[in-house]
């Protein structure tokens, strides 16, 4: 027989077509059907998590719905052959926190096919300071090493640098010996880029709109965390031969550029995404960021939030103001 136990959960409803969240008690039986059920310390905040709780029907359609895209914790039932009850895994991307209820709650049931072992010497709290940021800024930063990437090119240029995924990415990026560049909108966190191992720190407005078709190559990579101009102005500024790894759209979805870069500099535009590739992609990434990727430095700055903390920590993503990475532990 199935466990039936009661927990905690921050839930998002909606009332008169605002979309509120609140603490609530529910029950694993509430759950959807699926062979593993996984007890959740730790969660992990994230700019989609943001679009789920303020109602974006592009990333949860119906409601209530606990947000929630990562989570880590311990399987206290399992169908599968697989993975045995009492084992550690890290749940990221799929449809978790988007339509499936979340990490957000202290119980998810899930696809075995979701679910990647913890790497040996981590914990629950260590996975979910990488989370779905971290394991997309080891894509974009992967993407570029396959295309030959190295810190002979010239500086890599990050944009966001301040956030989720940009905070990862300058630590990683600086520890593989590349001049990093950081490009951020918060100059009170230079300072903190700068102990990330960025060599410069710049303002928005270097990707500010332009009109020529191309400008003086400046950096020899690049990782783009907010698409829309900023993502069009950096293509016109990356060095012969050199790519941009490109995963968000905070600054909009859309992308208006002329073919020169391509055509004229041989620059590759490379589009990341971590949600729905393989179990085995993930996990050899997440191998690494607990090896020879390790970034104590993020590990060290992170901050905890108990789901009290959620309101506030998630509007903040929405006006662009949320700095590095926030973990939900469900024990705060
Ligand atoms: N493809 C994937 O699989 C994948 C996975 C994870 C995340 N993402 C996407 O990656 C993006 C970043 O996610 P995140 O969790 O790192 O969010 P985040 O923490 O909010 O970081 C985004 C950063 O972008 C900058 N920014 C915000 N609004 C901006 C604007 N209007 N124009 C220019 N820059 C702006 C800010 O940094 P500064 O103040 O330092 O400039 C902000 O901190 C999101 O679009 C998210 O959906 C995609």
């Amino acid at each position: 027989m199935p466990t039936k136990t009661d927990f905690k959960a921050w839930r998002v409803e909606e009332k008169d077509g605002r979309y509120v969240g609140s603490e609530q008690t529910l029950n694993t039986s509430d759950l959807p059907d699926g062979e593993i059920l996984i007890r959740v310390s730790h969660s992990s905040l994230n700019y989609k998590d943001a679009l789920s709780a303020s109602g974006n029907k592009g990333v949860t359609r119906t409601f209530p719905h606990t947000p929630g895209i990562d989570a880590a914790g311990e399987v206290v039932e399992s169908s599968s052959p697989d993975i045995s009850a009492g084992s550690k895994v890290i749940v990221t991307g799929y449809d978790l926190g988007m339509n499936t209820d979340g990490g957000f709650g202290e119980y998810i049931r899930v696809p075995a096919g979701w679910c990647v072992p913890m790497p040996a010497g981590w914990d629950a709290r260590k996975a979910m300071i990488y989370g779905t940021a971290g394991l997309t800024a080891g894509l974009c930063v992967q993407k570029l090493l396959t295309m030959g990437a190295n810190p002979s090119q010239g500086p890599v240029a990050v944009s966001g640098a301040s956030g989720a995924v940009g905070s990862v990415t300058v630590e990683l990026l600086a520890k593989l010996g590349f001049e990093v560049v950081a490009i951020s909108g918060k100059s009170d966190h230079a300072d903190d880029l700068k102990a990330l191992g960025a060599t410069e720190v710049v303002g928005r407005d270097t990707l500010a709109e332009e009109k020529k078709p191309l400008v003086k190559p400046a950096f020899g990579n690049a990782v783009d965390t907010v698409g829309g101009t900023p993502l069009a102005e950096l293509l016109k500024q990356i060095k012969p031969g050199g790519s941009v790894s490109c995963c968000g759209l905070v600054a909009g979805p859309q992308l208006q550029t002329t073919v020169l870069p391509f055509i004229l500099r041989g620059v590759n535009l490379l589009g990341v995404d971590s949600v729905e590739i393989s179990l085995t992609e993930k996990q050899s990434v997440w191998d690494k960021f607990s090896g020879e990727w390790a970034c104590p430095k993020t590990e060290a700055s992170a901050k905890d939030i108990g789901r009290s903390g959620l309101e506030p920590a998630l509007q903040a993503f929405l006006k662009g103001a949320s700095a590095g990475k926030i973990v939900l532990d469900h024990s705060l």
